[in-house]
């Protein structure tokens, strides 16, 4: 045994002992399930049109974009894409990135340098954490939704710069950022908003066009929004909507975008088919929060401003048992434990699907009551 496998070893027995050992399995094996743990919310990701336009991608620019975008991997997939995610969120211009991880990689890390304050929300998600460490600038970390500290953090200042990071909807919590007021901050004290939209896309704000756009931020100077294609739009991938001038510093500074090969085209492909189908069908949107709404009442929880449903549990085997008993019932439930919660409380973690047809429903309510009731 060396010092490195003994420290494997000791890692592994922790994690053990407080119950939060993580294992990898295959979901399409595990037999048909109701999905209450992914994050497919219009459940796109399985759409005839969204595969074909997938296949048909692939088929005329190849398996992989062969480049970095500055390279020769910039392929009119991804233009069209950018041009479709602008105008669905009422943005000037998007960027698409590999992941919506590479989207907050690149944002914040481009947007601040060693003359920055990043003021960050104490529960935004572990790619932007990793994006404040990428980056230059000093970190303060606000309480949860807490407005009036933001404003304080920006106000007592020293350097010339500031951004703040918030999610629309928590990917934890699945509450709702008050992002009116968070944008009125910023440009009191002349800061830029850098929101992540991965679980508004699709299912918050008119049609779907994210919270942002419902408060009519979208488009302004002062204001930058990330997202994620994996989810909503079930596609894979990431962008970055902004101003002109934000995407050329961008294109032209951010490392995880510079560095990285090109969105391969079947993702962007897919990912504009799903835009359009979330476009012609907004009925989709309608029924995903009508079933959070169900889901939240039988999982005794108030209603979810988004697809997203947190109920707390006293510990991560209590957490993990409920995921157990749900799946021999046949619903798949997911759970937070730590270190993926931002206050350190193990949590249940249901999500809406508009796909859902009313009987599936109906049981994976039951299922809910029998857990917390
Ligand atoms: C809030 C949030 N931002 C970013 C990401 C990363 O997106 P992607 O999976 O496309 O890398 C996720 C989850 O995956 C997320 O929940």
């Amino acid at each position: 045994m060396s010092r490195f496998t003994d420290w494997l070893a000791e890692r592994a027995a922790a994690r053990e002992e407080a119950g939060l050992t993580r294992r990898l399995f295959a979901s399409d094996t595990a037999g048909p399930m109701i999905d209450l743990a992914g994050n497919d919310y219009l459940g796109l990701s399985r759409h005839p049109r969204v595969v074909a336009g997938a296949v048909a991608a692939a088929e005329r620019y190849g398996a992989g974009a062969g480049a970095s975008r500055l390279v020769t991997g910039t392929l009119t997939v991804h233009e069209r894409l950018e041009r479709d995610l602008a105008a669905f969120t009422g943005f000037p211009t998007a960027l698409v990135l590999s992941t919506g991880y590479h989207a907050n990689l690149a944002a914040v890390s481009a947007l601040a340098d060693a003359e920055t304050l990043i003021v960050s929300d104490a529960h935004v998600h572990a790619s932007m954490i990793d994006a404040c460490r990428l980056s230059r600038g000093q970190v303060a970390v606000a309480p949860h939704n807490d407005v009036a500290a933001v404003e304080r953090f920006l106000a007592a200042r020293t350097q010339p710069r500031a951004i703040v990071l918030v999610e629309t909807i928590y990917s934890v919590l699945g509450d709702a950022a008050p992002v009116e007021e968070l944008a009125a901050v910023c440009a009191r004290h002349d800061a830029v908003l850098v929101a992540d939209e991965a679980h508004a896309l699709g299912v918050c704000g008119s049609g779907g066009r994210g919270l942002l756009h419902e408060a009519g931020l979208s488009g302004q100077d002062h204001v930058v929004a990330t997202l994620t294609l994996s989810k909503s739009l079930g596609a894979q991938g990431g962008a970055v909507l902004a101003t002109a001038a934000v995407r050329d510093h961008l294109v032209n500074t951010a490392r995880p975008f510079i560095y990285d090969t090109g969105l391969a085209p079947a993702a962007a492909g897919a990912a504009s088919v799903a835009l359009r189908v979330v476009r012609e069908e907004p009925e989709r949107v309608e029924r995903v929060r009508a079933v959070a709404r169900a889901l939240a009442k039988g999982g005794g929880v108030p209603e979810a401003d988004g697809a997203v449903l947190a109920v707390a549990m006293p510990g991560p085997r209590e957490a993990v048992a409920a995921v157990a008993a749900a799946a021999e019932q046949g619903v798949r439930i997911g759970c937070f434990r730590p270190p993926s919660t931002p206050d350190g409380i193990s949590r249940l973690r249901l999500t809406a699907h508009a796909h859902l047809g009313d009987e599936e429903l109906e049981h994976a309510v039951r299922v809910l009551e029998g857990l917390v009731g």
